[in-house]
């Protein structure tokens, strides 16, 4: 059976004893409603840590009043059947206490996600910073999946020198994807219905045409071009079977400053990455999906 710490005490007790025993604590912080993409960072965890620890919060502070939070999927006992490895103790406690202490990482959750929704970074940022104290976790996983969260994180933890973990200790693990038609794996793709589902590999297979045409030497401008255009061809097809979509935006950014990149900046004279991300809308679930471009 799995350990479940119901307080933050009875975990403070059971993180002192791993520190006393010198033990690497691995951490995936989770909303639950787990499928293959969480479960890929717990066995890169378990692989590389002692001890594993999963959280499972639903975040408020992260959901702008019109968004999912009162239909987010929410299926703790299957959570812990699929965590059923005896070494994974999962934490579950209420941490929403709020007393009016937040943290914003200024200037970088603005951008991409931050645009089409603005409280979200920094109900994130401020969540994950007092998990990262609960947990005291010695490395900490994230999904690429949420690569502006992963990387606004990782900046997070620098600025605030926090000990556990350490900048180089939180890892980004690539996006897991339905192994047929590539979709991202995500709690919300439960939100689809089955025509949704079977057009929404649709929009993974625009950001590779961009991907691809950028790579052979289109410009920015053109290479997204191209991919919206897809998207459009597949607005007009999902119509007919009565599928609605649309595209929240495409874009490329810097991975350091989150700065959209210029149509004149091909590759980063440093060689180092430009994410290509975007949100793309099937009826009334929103997806998001990324591909990092240049030197990873
Ligand atoms: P959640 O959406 O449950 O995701 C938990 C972790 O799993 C995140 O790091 C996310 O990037 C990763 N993940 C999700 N789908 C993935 C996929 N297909 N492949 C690889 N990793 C994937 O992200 C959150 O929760 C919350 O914002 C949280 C960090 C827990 C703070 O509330």
């Amino acid at each position: 059976r799995i350990p479940v710490f119901t307080t933050i005490e009875d975990y403070r007790l059971w993180r002192d004893k791993a520190f006393e025993d010198k033990k690497s604590v691995g951490f995936v912080p989770t909303m639950g409603a787990l499928h293959d993409g969480h479960l890929f960072l717990v066995k890169r965890s378990l692989a590389e840590n002692e001890l594993t620890v999963v959280s499972v919060f639903v975040n408020p502070a992260q959901f702008a009043p019109h968004e999912d939070l009162a239909t987010y999927p929410r299926t703790l006992p299957h959570d812990l059947s699929l965590l059923s490895n005896p070494r994974i103790p999962a934490h579950r406690q209420d941490v929403a206490q709020q007393k009016g202490t937040f943290v914003e990482v200024k200037g970088y959750g603005e951008q991409m996600e931050g645009r089409s929704r603005p409280a979200f970074f920094r109900g994130v940022a401020t969540v994950v910073t007092k998990l990262f104290n609960i947990i005291q976790p010695t490395n900490a996983y994230f999904g690429q999946k949420d690569i502006q969260q992963a990387l606004l994180l990782r900046r997070l933890v620098g600025d605030l020198h926090l000990p556990h973990p350490t900048p180089n200790r939180l890892h980004i693990i690539p996006t897991a994807r339905d192994p047929i038609d590539g979709l991202a794996l995500s709690s919300r793709n439960a939100y689809l219905t089955p025509t949704e589902r079977q057009r929404a590999p649709i929009f993974y297979a625009a950001l590779q045409e961009v991907s691809r045409a950028w790579a052979t030497g289109a410009s920015k401008r053109e290479a997204v071009r191209r991919a919206l255009e897809q998207l459009e061809v597949a607005k007009d097809e999902g119509e007919k079977h009565g599928v609605e979509i649309r595209v929240d935006y495409v874009e490329m950014n810097d991975s350091d400053t989150f700065e959209e990149v210029g149509d004149e900046q091909v590759q980063r004279p440093d060689g180092a990455p430009v994410i290509l991300s975007g949100a793309v809308w099937f009826g009334r679930t929103r997806l998001i999906d990324n591909i990092i471009l240049g030197n990873t």
